[in-house]
């Protein structure tokens, strides 16, 4: 039997690109906490919205981010995400969020608490976390990191997909634009843009179910801390 080492599993890629299945899955697969770092800056920016900050004023911000507390619980078997004692998991998902979150996700002083909030979350290792800047910035030294990518069309479609699956009427110009729009600043902010490092596993799903993701991550993860424990 192949020893797991205890480690940090660190995932990256754009919107919709399934990484968060694959992180989720993973976490299950290894016994590891699953992090949803994308949930913490939606977090921020439903706080923000709530309490009529601007965030344009970054006194403002930095004054409110005293008032945010952030964490996850495992409510029946899913993951939670919890501002401030209230479970905002659906309500981080819709549309008045999704607008704003990527704007919010450019500000330094967000970006700067929610990673240390993160490498907390990480000090006891055994974690599988999914975002942006996850193997660049928040934990450079994972032991091991995915760049998940796809086809943009496939994305566009597997989204789509999602929407009208919630019974949500939208085109499939209009999701193609949104996605192309949110991966244009995710990838040219100028804080912790979402970068692929040399160490990053890069892993296209476009053409593979899900099943043969989850076969290929672990693969790399077997092999790796083959060498680790050696
Ligand atoms: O993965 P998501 O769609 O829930 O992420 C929401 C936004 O937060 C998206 O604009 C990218 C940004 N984000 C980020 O900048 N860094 C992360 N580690 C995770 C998400």
């Amino acid at each position: 039997m192949i020893k797991i080492v205890d480690s940090v599993v660190a995932i990256d890629g754009f919107s919709s690109c399934g990484k968060s299945t694959l992180a989720k899955e993973l976490a299950k697969e290894l016994g590891y906490r699953f992090i949803d770092s994308g949930a913490m800056y939606r977090a921020c920016t439903l706080y923000f919205l709530d309490n009529g900050v601007d965030i344009n004023d970054i006194d403002a911000v930095t004054a409110a981010l005293n008032f945010i507390h952030i964490e996850f619980q495992n409510i029946h078997g899913y993951n939670a995400t919890i501002l401030n004692g209230k479970n905002i998991t659906s309500e981080i998902k819709s549309l008045r969020v999704a607008n704003q979150v990527s704007e919010v996700a450019t500000i330094k002083v967000v970006r700067e608490q929610m990673v240390k909030l993160q490498q907390d979350m990480g000090k006891q290792k055994r974690i599988v976390m999914d975002g942006r800047d996850i193997g660049s910035v928040v934990f450079p030294k994972a032991q091991h990191k995915f760049f998940i990518i796809a086809d943009v069309d496939i994305r566009v479609q597997r989204r789509h997909n999602e929407l009208t699956t919630k019974g949500k009427t939208v085109s499939v110009q209009d999701v193609k634009k949104n996605l192309e729009h949110r991966d244009h600043i995710d990838s040219t902010r100028k804080e912790s843009p979402l970068t692929r490092t040399p160490s990053h596993i890069l892993i296209d799903n476009s053409y593979l179910t899900r099943g043969e993701q989850l076969m290929v991550a672990l693969k790399h993860i077997k092999a790796k801390d083959r060498t680790l424990v050696a």
